[in-house]
């Protein structure tokens, strides 16, 4: 089974208990990076924490919980080869991993239900990347886009 890194802050955490219920039952790997309560937190703190094991490789996949879902989306897509998208429907969940390779999914507590996020969360952990050339082109236009930002700053 897929090992997959959760995080969330206060917004969040509620229903990234959900989600993780959900992918315990199933019989994922899941690895929760917090936060554990509704205290206010700092959603970046969290973010930063599934970005980094999701693009050492030790979670094959990432979900993290704002209450919008869009504060972590722009701190996930600040580490490299994470490409993290905010979904709040199952087309984008699934065509977000077979043409983009998307490897954190992102949702917003605030937003969405608990039942929507469980068919959002299937559709994203079920997909798979198609690997077809013209994906794979557009994903090395992004990857080249991160290393030229990277040069751009060590100069
Ligand atoms: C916290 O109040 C809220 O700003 C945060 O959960 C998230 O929505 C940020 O994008």
């Amino acid at each position: 089974m897929k090992k997959i890194a959760l995080g969330a802050d206060h917004g969040g955490y509620l229903l990234k208990e959900s989600v993780k219920n959900h992918l315990t039952c199933l019989g994922y790997d899941v690895q929760d990076f917090g936060t554990d309560s509704e205290k206010s937190c700092d959603y970046p703190d969290f973010a930063k924490l599934v970005a980094y094991n999701v693009s050492d490789k030790a979670s094959e996949l990432g979900i993290l919980v704002c209450g919008s879902g869009v504060g972590v989306t722009i701190t996930a897509n600040k580490v490299i080869g994470i490409r993290a998208c905010l979904c709040h429907d199952t087309f984008s969940a699934r065509q977000g991993v077979e043409d983009d390779n998307m490897n954190i999914l992102c949702l917003g507590g605030r937003v969405i239900g608990s039942e929507l996020a469980k068919d959002i969360v299937n559709a994203f952990v079920n997909a798979k990347f198609s690997n077809l050339d013209r994906h794979n082109r557009r994903i090395n236009k992004i990857t080249a886009l991160e290393n030229t930002n990277l040069a751009i700053k060590e100069t």
